[in-house]
């Protein structure tokens, strides 16, 4: 029998910049999804890529002093970049595609055609606002006091000849599509697109630009490029085939099963996507589920911001499989969620520290202490524990469930509640006591088998999130590949009653809290380079108020500290004049004064006389001055010696 198949995509990621945690999330619940419906016995395409074109990319690349090929080819294949990235969390995608692969420009060349040659598309004018990162148009009433609804960014008036697509022709057909069934998700995005976008009465969609020229050409019309999310779109069936001879899976796994999309791309996904293909004539995909936002004190993460957090960072610190299971198990997967590194080290230390790691060397330790590390089949009583063997089998009717309903988070609940009610049965049963004596060793095999058939039933519904900590796990418990399956999950007495053990390493060791914070900050401190604080330029002057200040170069004679005072130096100067000039600075902190005698100074020497700590100043000494990671930088400025006393800075 043919396998059933499942197709289930991630967003192309812009590579306008690094990826951040925000994006792994939405990554990883995706790969979790796929791995578990891999288990389930699916045959999986997992898609993901990069959406490469359009106006933010040739301008960042114009910046750069590069071509916009080798911008996006440094942040997709370039170090640290997005394949990397999605090798490093062990993203277990079948396909990755980049729009600006040879197939899936031609691709949209021809899908674009097609559609014109419908009368789907048509020429015409356009006038609007349109924002520039996002690459949106925007009609007046969409805007949130006066700037773009999805960034908070100024908009701008822009016209420009320009293909439309006929959107509003499908306006009822898609909202039929949106109020019936299934097709978005969390049900609550549905009024949200209905009440925001289709009942202001759905607006024909600009599809062409003529602006900027990275993007796929029209062919027919010269001088357009396609708009980037049409292009970009489409990248769920060009990947697949449609209209290129570079794969031939269209047939196969068309329509999608399920779109994965964040929050704020669910209006393209669930509005203009359906549309499209419906001028297209293809199905539909089955479902776009639009996800939460992780963010940062209540707001999303930007680099303009400077909040955005480091995958790479956060890995390498804690592990791979730790990051994986903190992001689906924290945050519900449908809504926003506030990511913050204590939450972070928190999750690991209760959920897979304490719960899930020491049952698994509780069990192992003690298998291995009463038994020498093989349970004996012979002696072990056939005493049933009843509740911990259903709830194996609930726990598996609980995960599915959830796991087929996106509840990644419930999901994992359910797991947890095994895995907690098991350590519990350990103080329960208390093995340690049952050792004690040997009429009690065939309670004890019982005790301690159903503590590994637990474990087994556990790690076979987290390895769709944890996956290399899990194959480690099994290992110690002794389970084979065949152990491992879903079939054999939710049952009990699946592991040979002779099941040998062996204690391994510990999974998720215990992490210091603030010395991991302390850590963690230190790093994204040096990750980010010296934060610099630039002072605003001040109100104009004319020149000739500049000229009133009198500037001029010193000879320092001779420099000591003030008694008395932390801060103060006392200079002697040769200003040129023939009398030497006495003037006070605070500038002890930076400067020893013995290090001072004979450089070449500024001063300003028309400022009034002041008096301090009793002696007096006659002017000011010119410093360059900056504050740097909150703290104060001093440079006094110097000149070249050759630079005679007396000359006047002008
Ligand atoms: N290129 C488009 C998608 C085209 S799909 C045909 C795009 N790219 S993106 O790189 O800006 O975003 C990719 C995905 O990352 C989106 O689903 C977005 O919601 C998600 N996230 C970006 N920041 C995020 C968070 N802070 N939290 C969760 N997801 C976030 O949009």
């Amino acid at each position: 029998m043919e396998k059933k198949t499942f197709y289930i995509t991630t967003p192309i990621y812009y590579p306008s910049d690094k990826l951040h945690i925000g994006h792994t999330y939405c990554t990883v619940a995706t790969d979790a999804i796929a791995r578990y419906k891999r288990m389930r016995g699916y045959e999986v395409m997992f898609l993901t890529g990069t959406d490469e074109h359009g106006q933010k990319i040739e301008e960042k690349a114009k910046a750069a002093g590069i071509t916009p090929q080798q911008f996006v080819d440094r942040i997709v294949t370039g170090d640290k970049g997005v394949l990397d990235l999605w090798k490093l969390m062990n993203i277990s995608n079948d396909r990755f595609i980049r729009t600006t692969d040879d197939y899936h420009v031609q691709s949209i060349q021809r899908i674009f055609k097609k559609m014109y040659e419908k009368g789907d598309i048509y020429k015409g004018a356009y006038k609007g606002k349109y924002c520039t990162p996002c690459e949106s148009f925007w009609t007046e009433s969409q805007l949130v006091n006066g700037r773009c609804p999805d960034c908070g960014r100024e908009v701008h008036d822009a016209e420009e000849e320009a293909y439309f697509f006929r959107l509003s022709k499908y306006a009822k057909p898609v909202q039929e599509l949106l109020e019936s069934g299934t097709f978005l998700e969390p049900a609550s995005r549905v009024n949200e697109m209905i009440n925001n976008f289709i009942k202001p009465g759905l607006e024909d969609l600009c599809v062409s630009r003529t602006s900027f020229t990275w993007g796929v050409p029209v062919d027919f019309d010269p001088g357009h490029v396609v708009y980037v999310w049409v292009d970009a779109l489409f990248n769920y069936c060009t990947a697949l085939g449609l209209f290129n001879d570079k794969y031939h899976d269209f047939d196969k796994f068309w329509p999608a099963d399920v779109h994965i999309v964040g929050k704020e791309i669910v209006r393209f996904h669930s509005i203009i996507w359906p549309a499209m293909l419906m001028s297209m004539e293809l199905p539909l995909p089955k479902k776009v589920y639009g996800h939460g936002w992780l963010v940062i004190d209540g707001g999303k993460m930007s680099k303009s911001k400077g909040n955005v957090v480091d995958p790479y960072l956060l890995a390498g610190m804690f592990g791979v499989d730790a990051l994986r299971f903190f992001l689906l198990r924290t945050f519900p997967f449908g809504s926003d969620g506030n990511f913050s590194n204590e939450l972070l080290i928190s999750t690991i230390n209760t959920d897979l520290a304490n719960d899930l790691g020491n049952l698994v060397s509780r069990t192992t330790a003690m298998v291995e202490k009463y038994f020498g590390g093989q349970l004996p089949a012979e002696q072990m009583s056939a005493d049933p524990d009843s509740e911990l063997e259903q709830l194996m089998a609930d726990t598996a009717a609980a995960y599915a469930a959830e796991m087929d309903a996106f509840q990644l988070h419930l999901a994992l609940e359910a797991v947890f509640r095994l895995i907690q009610r098991a350590n519990k049965y350990i103080d329960e049963t208390a093995p340690w006591a049952l050792a004690k004596d040997e009429s009690n060793k065939p309670r004890l095999a019982a005790v301690l088998y159903h503590l590994v058939e637990a474990l087994r039933n556990a790690l076979t519904m987290l390895t769709p999130f944890i996956p290399e900590s899990c194959d480690k796990a099994f290992a110690q418990i002794g389970a084979e590949p065949a152990d491992r399956t879903w079939e054999k999950a939710g049952r009990f007495g699946v592991l040979p009653r002779t099941v040998s053990v062996r204690k391994g390493e510990t999974l998720f060791p215990r992490i210091d809290a603030a010395k991991a914070i302390a850590e963690l900050e230190e790093l994204e401190r040096r990750a980010k380079g010296p934060q610099v604080k630039v002072e605003p330029v001040l109100p104009a002057v004319t020149i000739d108020e500049f000229a009133k200040n009198d500037m001029r170069v010193c000879k320092v004679l001779d420099c000591t500290a003030v008694k008395k005072s932390k801060k103060l130096l006392c200079f002697s100067l040769d200003d040129g004049s023939g009398t030497p000039r006495q003037i006070l600075s605070g500038i002890h902190e930076f400067y020893e004064p013995e290090t001072l005698i004979g450089k070449t100074v500024v001063a300003i020497v028309n400022l009034p006389p002041r008096k301090m700590m009793g002696l007096d100043s006659n002017g000011m000494l010119l410093s360059a001055v900056r504050e740097v990671d909150g703290k104060e930088e001093l440079h006094l400025l110097t000149l070249p010696d050759d630079v005679p006393a007396g000359s006047r800075l002008a």
